[in-house]
């Protein structure tokens, strides 16, 4: 089999870097209400006439529920460090704060004890978005009862799972979840209003920072954190208005949650304009959200482009374009990793998701994703360079291993290193997967390890 010509980044890098690929429960496990699985508010969300593009649900998807065994086997052939995955909060707590469902936290530690037994590190993370419906019934994030759910809910799992795992997440994306959850409705629970979703984002940041006492008060040995999905922000033109849109959209998508987490408080600007929308919060909330974190988690897909004229369109911008329209741009990376470190007293840094859907092609049994190949490679390199200029990079995860529910977009976006025909649920790694597994290959080498994984050719 002839594959695309080798293009890694220049860069050794260190040992202990942890190299993973990343998943989230309600996007590959299906399962949707087997085994005493509760609903979550997306299960409910994809009922919703024309929330989903495709039409399509999460109730099979990849069906790794029963799948799980041969996805592992496919994990264990890339040679990579860690996998990281979410626990589905109604799957293990049906009604979110009632009785626990045994046959549920049975399934996780399944999967835990697969990936140990198969020398992979699992990277768990709390919450990957599905809240049990029953939650949303009780108002959801924007009701303070809530954080104390999820903190119950984080402790339980620790008990039952927390001694096998890496390091346990806390939140996927609190941005995502408040934004477009909230406040434009495109994510479930599909809520459209600006202080519901400023509420939200204090409820999950809190929320963050109480399970993090909590489960230290626990003694908790997995290292624990939080993921965020971040972008610099550009203007579009030098002009006045888009400088100042652009600072606007900083402060809610970088400082909203940083300045908080690192002891500063929010930011002063974006409270001023969301004027009576900003969050009620309580006088200990601040100094609980900064709890210490042993790592954080960074998702990065592109680079973000305000005008003060209205919605940007990337196809003016003169890079090229992913399958969801988003720009190719690795060196918005480097300057993000450099930005962090600089104004802000990191913890070890991980790229937790960054990857990219492009229209994939399965003939012959191979799918030949060169530019899914040449995006990874120049984002690894992106994190090497950050890297050599001191930043303290800790790992990176590709997003994703498997093609699954893409969200509001269903089925119809690809972002697997391995392809998943969704008729017969048959697994192909994409030539990005093999690349993965013979970069990481050749990065054992040229460090002189002798560790091989599996053989070179398939
Ligand atoms: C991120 C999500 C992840 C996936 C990627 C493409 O925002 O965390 O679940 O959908 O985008």
């Amino acid at each position: 089999m002839t594959r695309d010509p080798p293009i890694d980044p220049p860069h050794v890098f260190p040992a202990d870097f942890v190299w993973g690929v990343a998943t989230s429960s309600f996007q590959i496990e299906g399962g949707a209400a087997e085994d005493g699985k509760g609903p979550s508010i997306w299960d409910r969300f994809c009922r919703q006439p024309g929330a989903i593009a495709d039409g399509s649900t999460g109730d099979l998807a990849c069906d790794h529920y029963h799948r799980w065994r041969e996805d592992f086997d496919l994990i264990a052939a890339l040679g990579v460090d860690a996998y990281r995955f979410s626990v589905s909060w109604p799957r293990v707590r049906p009604s979110g704060s009632g009785a626990w469902n045994e046959r549920g936290l049975d399934f996780y530690e399944r999967l835990i004890d697969g990936l140990v037994t198969r020398g992979i590190k699992p990277y768990l993370t709390l919450n990957h978005w599905d809240l049990p419906a029953e939650l949303q019934d009780r108002g959801g994030w924007a009701h303070r009862d809530t954080v104390a759910r999820f903190v119950d809910y984080a402790l339980g799992v620790n008990q039952r799972l927390g001694d096998r795992v890496a390091a346990i997440t806390t939140h996927n994306e609190p941005y995502v979840i408040a934004t477009f959850g909230h406040e434009s409705g495109q994510l479930a629970p599909g809520v459209r209003s600006r202080a519901a979703a400023a509420q939200v984002s204090h409820h999950l940041l809190l929320s963050h920072g109480q399970a993090l006492r909590a489960l230290r008060a626990a003694g908790c040995r997995a290292r624990l954190g939080i993921v965020l999905n971040l972008a610099p922000v550009h203007p579009a033109t030098a002009h006045q208005a888009d400088l100042e849109a652009a600072r606007l959209k900083d402060g809610q998508l970088l400082r909203w949650y940083l300045d908080p987490l690192f002891g500063r408080g929010y930011p002063r600007d974006v409270i001023e304009f969301l004027g009576a929308d900003a969050p009620r919060a309580e006088a200990a909330d601040l100094a609980q959200i900064a709890a210490p974190m042993d790592f954080l988690g960074i998702n990065y897909y592109s680079r973000s482009v305000v005008s003060a004229a209205g919605p940007w369109d990337p196809r003016s911008g003169g890079l090229r374009l992913t399958e969801m329209g988003w720009e190719i741009y690795p060196e918005g990376l480097t300057e993000l990793l450099l930005r962090l470190h600089r104004d802000y007293p990191v913890p070890p840094l991980y790229v937790t998701e960054n990857g990219g859907a492009f229209e994939d092609l399965l003939a012959d049994g191979r799918v030949s994703d060169g530019d899914r190949v040449a995006f990874i490679a120049s984002h690894i390199a992106a994190v090497g360079d950050a890297l050599a200029r001191g930043v303290p990079m800790a790992g990176y995860m590709v997003w994703s291993l498997l093609d699954n529910f893409e969200w509001a977009h269903g089925y119809a976006k690809r972002f697997g290193i391995v392809h998943v025909d969704y008729a017969t649920q048959r697994r192909t790694m994409k030539d990005s997967a093999w690349w993965y597994r013979d970069f990481l290959q050749r990065q054992r080498a040229l460090r002189g390890e002798s560790r091989a994984a599996a053989p070179a050719e398939a």
